[in-house]
């Protein structure tokens, strides 16, 4: 039996796909190369080039590869650009979504991971964030995976179908130089260009209500975030009744003030601080999983550290 993972040549893909053949599985890559690179394929993986968003594609990829499970992580993920552009979000996330479901359908497909986000909980008001903390997404992206997570649960009672939802908190770091995220979107990537160009980490608010006054993340390695599809991937061969939700963080807060002192030391500027600026609108004051469900339900524990995080990000970012 073989994994297909969708968006297997993205920065969290390509880790995805290197967890699933260290746990011993088949796996199968489509991908429209949008954001992915041909070069995170490793050798000896089917590549599909097309996108889930075409049947003909995804007949291709089941047809071909004996697919008997999904990890559909193809999307598109900047916040800012779905306020600006929502309807384009709904069409790749969604409706993508809806192809592809209506595909594994009539393949009998039966098996899902499906990359959830943070996203989708908004600017929750509580310490440690469950999966049962009510979603209400601030963004058209975070509703994006939302409304994903309530078609998968409707067409699981309509079509064979068991699936894990894994809601992403903020993924950092890789398991290589070579397959380090390429753009700069997130918070340590910011502070590496910023460093490049001489010009302070910039920090979007001090006066929140956390210990230091800037916002607090749970940051997760993106090499145990792969780990915890392989979990879900196991989950959903040994039981296929399953339907899960889960969180993959590491149940620890840590702030940006945190984030520019580690960065400091691992890049050898241990005086490194950042530049006060505005809040960023919509951004929650602190956001931390509760990883209690996907350890009692998969098995897995995030393993990694801010500090091994911020050294491959850095590999990476030389490079
Ligand atoms: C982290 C913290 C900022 C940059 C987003 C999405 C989420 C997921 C990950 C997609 C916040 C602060 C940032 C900077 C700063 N996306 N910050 N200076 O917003 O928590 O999450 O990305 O899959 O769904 O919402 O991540 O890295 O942008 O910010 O002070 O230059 O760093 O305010 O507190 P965020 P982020």
């Amino acid at each position: 039996m073989t994994w297909l993972v969708t968006g297997g040549a993205g920065y969290i893909g390509a880790h995805v796909v290197r967890a699933l053949i260290a746990d011993g599985h088949e796996v199968a890559v489509l991908d429209d190369l949008s954001t992915g690179f041909k070069e995170r394929v490793p050798d000896g993986v089917p590549l599909i080039m097309g996108t889930v968003l075409d049947p003909a594609a995804l007949a291709r990829a089941f047809g071909d590869h004996e697919v008997s499970g999904v990890v559909h992580l193809a999307g598109k993920k900047k916040v800012g650009e779905s306020v600006a552009e929502p309807l384009y979000y709904f069409h790749e996330n969604v409706e993508g979504l809806r192809v592809l479901l209506a595909a594994m359908g009539g393949h009998g497909v039966r098996s899902l991971v499906f990359s959830s986000s943070a996203a989708a909980y908004g600017m929750p008001d509580v310490e440690f964030v469950t999966e049962d903390t009510p979603c209400a997404p601030l963004s058209p992206y975070g509703l994006t995976k939302l409304v994903g997570e309530q078609m998968i649960a409707a067409a699981a009672v309509a079509q064979p179908l068991s699936y894990v939802n894994i809601r992403y908190f903020n993924v950092a770091g890789s398991a290589s130089p070579e397959l380090a995220d390429r753009g700069a979107a997130n918070l340590i990537p910011l502070i590496f260009e910023r460093v490049d160009a001489g010009l302070p980490p910039r920090i979007f608010g001090d006066d929140y209500p956390t210990p230091d006054g800037t916002g607090i993340r749970d940051y997760i390695h993106v090499a145990d975030l792969a780990e915890a599809h392989t979990a879900a991937a196991r989950r959903l061969i040994a039981d296929p009744q399953t339907a899960l939700t889960v969180n993959a963080g590491r149940g620890v807060g840590v702030s940006v003030r945190e984030i520019i002192q580690t960065v400091g030391s691992v890049i050898g500027e241990p005086g490194l601080t950042g530049a006060v600026e505005a809040r960023r609108p919509g951004d929650p004051a602190r956001s931390v999983a509760s990883a209690d469900r996907i350890r009692e339900e998969l098995g897995w524990t995030a393993r990694r550290d801010v500090r091994e995080m911020v050294e491959s990000a850095w590999a990476g970012w030389r490079r």
